[in-house]
């Protein structure tokens, strides 16, 4: 089987991709337009044209100028049923979605408006998709200890609905450990966590995600190589860094496809996974991250099996669940 086959036949589970980041031009028009907000673009091209960014920063002001359009439940659940769909024709067959209520609380759209557009969705994708998913609460780090605090709230008259909270958002200058007291009551209400760390951050906030927050993952992680003894803990514990290739390339974190350490971080033992973070702004879907390493750094089956197994072992599936989707990949020839 060609390599592209193989990408398209793998079962995949996609541990990282913010729903905002799936906000298509198209889509995010047509809501603007019945929401009657303006967008300061005239034309889906020129929302594109847009799209050219020279770090994370550059991009977080467009995608939060997007996210503006958003106001109603049917808003979060056709943004949510159109990634679905891209999970469908990729073979996405779980996805633990990332959603920043923060971003739509400080417009006054309700936090129950936003989980309930994006679960009635949710719901519809395990029903006529036969996609699972999870939700994961960001909180945004640029924001104030204090606001985290009263989202953590916020959230959990929802809680059955969300697995685990993050942290995202503009990373340089705002650690990890800002944030330790709002995770520790997360962790102690029984949420799983996760973090954004070591994307354009140094590896010192990965260590903070792992001794502070007291993560389940990093998200990224792509910096950590920078720190043999982060790379030593990372391998012992099996830690899963998800790594998002299109994004790194877009956001400059790496000048090309060509010199991304996924392979290497792959070969050194580390459970790194592959996912397309906000792929309406970075050029591509899960597919499109399989084969722009593929193509960029000669990643043979083995190496494609292993990054799907990898994100079945990552994802906060159950056991017997991880094991049948393991197996099933193991079965591919
Ligand atoms: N929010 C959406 N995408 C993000 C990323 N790549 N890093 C940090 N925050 C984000
Ligand atoms: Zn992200």
């Amino acid at each position: 089987m060609s390599q592209s086959n193989l990408i398209r036949a793998l079962p995949k589970a996609e541990l990282h991709v913010h729903i905002e980041g799936t906000f298509e031009p198209e889509l995010m028009f047509e809501i603007a337009q019945r929401n009657k907000v303006n967008i300061p673009y005239k034309s889906v091209e020129e929302v594109k044209a847009a799209y050219d960014f020279y770090n994370l920063q550059s991009f977080l002001d467009i995608y939060y100028a997007g996210a503006n359009a958003l106001l109603f439940e049917q808003d979060f659940y056709d943004l949510t049923w159109a990634y679905f769909k891209k999970c469908k024709e990729d073979h996405v067959v779980h996805t633990e979605i990332f959603f920043d209520p923060q971003t739509h609380t400080a417009r006054g759209v309700h936090f129950e408006t936003i989980i309930q557009g994006i679960v009635r969705a949710c719901d519809d994708a395990q029903a006529q998709l036969e996609i699972s998913s999870e939700l994961i609460m960001c909180f945004l780090r640029h924001l104030s200890e204090e606001e985290a605090f009263k989202t953590l709230e916020q959230a959990l008259p929802f809680q059955s609905h969300i697995i685990g909270v993050g942290l995202d958002s503009s990373e340089l200058g705002h650690p990890p450990s800002k944030f330790a007291r709002v995770f520790a009551q997360a962790r102690e209400a029984g949420f799983l966590i996760v973090a954004h760390a070591g994307e354009e951050g140094p590896a010192e906030y990965v260590w903070e995600a792992l001794d502070q927050l007291h993560v389940n993952r990093i998200d990224h992680g792509v910096r950590s190589e920078e720190d043999p003894e982060l790379m030593a803990r990372l391998i012992r514990d099996r830690m899963p860094l998800t790594v998002c290739p299109l994004s790194n390339l877009k956001l400059r974190v790496i000048d090309e496809m060509e010199s991304h350490n996924i392979k290497r971080l792959l070969e050194k033992g580390l459970c790194v996974t592959v996912n397309s973070d906000d792929p309406a702004y970075f050029g591509g879907y899960m597919n499109d991250n399989f084969e722009a390493i593929t193509q960029a750094l000669d990643l043979n089956e083995t190496d494609l099996k292993q990054l799907a197994i990898n994100s079945f072992e990552a994802s906060f599936l159950p056991l017997a669940t991880k094991q049948h989707w393991i197996e099933h990949i193991q079965r591919i020839s």
